[in-house]
């Protein structure tokens, strides 16, 4: 169990939840449940076309708003992407970058996410950087070169007082329930040892690159965490919380997994 660093849960609903309707409905139903709750951060990733409703309908609420991709221009010609401008104005205070879905469906390259991470760090948007490997790497015994080579590109030139914007989130790509990311492959979620040992690697990571505040910087799990498993995911020392997406989308499926926090 941590005991320095603060919680945080986030609810990536990616494509799952298309309307704005039905995403303010459940975005109300999850601020409503979560009342005053101070003990943990939480957020929710609607889809880009959610955003702006989300926001004001969480306003005033505990519950924060994430966006779950950004271009890594302000502005310009470029069809169908999403700017940092528009995150700032539907109020999000989160972004997530680098999700495996953006970097294995949507080839987006280490050094695309590191343009993304500046921008959105100068522009005062926090950042949920995600990393992982597949089970392929995995396999190939390239567990820490593949998750220390997401690191050390997309953080290049980050300094060591942004850290405390930026929130890793560990999610072993075998792990995410996603049939596309794993087409043929067993998903499941990792074992306590499996997740705390990558967990204890990023942390020894950060540490050697970034001093005290890499002990600081918090690092969440995802991939398949529900309540039934989140329990002693969370009891390790460097698990500092889950971005979780298919048990997010129901307030109740949600909530279950931290309310043990309150
Ligand atoms: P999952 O997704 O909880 O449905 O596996 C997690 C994620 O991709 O963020």
């Amino acid at each position: 169990m941590n005991t320095s660093r603060k919680y945080i849960f986030g609810g990536n609903w990616k494509l799952q939840i298309p309307t704005v309707a039905e995403s303010v409905k459940i975005a109300r139903e999850i601020a409503e449940a979560l009342g005053e709750l101070e003990t943990v951060d939480v957020f929710i990733a609607p889809s880009a076309n959610a955003l702006l409703e989300v926001g004001k309908a969480i306003s005033g609420s505990k519950l924060k708003l994430a966006a779950q991709n950004m271009h890594y221009f302000e502005k310009g010609a470029f069809t169908g992407e999403l700017s940092v401008l528009a995150i700032k104005e539907a109020g999000a205070e989160y972004v997530l970058i680098g999700h495996s879905e953006r970097r294995r469906i949507f080839q987006e390259t280490d050094e695309d996410l590191n343009k993304k991470v500046k921008l959105a760090l100068e522009h005062g948007v926090k950042v949920i950087f995600c990393i992982g490997e597949t089970a392929r790497e995995r396999e190939n015994g390239q567990v820490k070169e593949i998750n220390e080579k997401q690191l050390e590109i997309g953080l290049m030139g980050v300094e060591h007082k942004d850290l405390e914007n930026i929130v890793i989130a560990y999610e072993p790509v075998w792990a995410i329930n996603n049939e596309y990311l794993n087409p043929g492959i067993e998903i499941r979620p990792a074992t306590v040892e499996e997740a705390q040992d990558t967990h204890d690697m990023i942390r020894n990571w950060l540490a050697a690159k970034f001093g005290d505040a890499g002990n600081t910087i918090r690092i969440q799990y995802g991939g398949s965490m529900k309540a039934a498993n989140a329990e002693q995911l969370l009891a390790q020392e460097n698990i500092d919380g889950g971005l979780i997406g298919g048990a997010s989308l129901k307030a109740e499926t949600f909530i279950a997994i931290f309310e043990n926090f309150n």
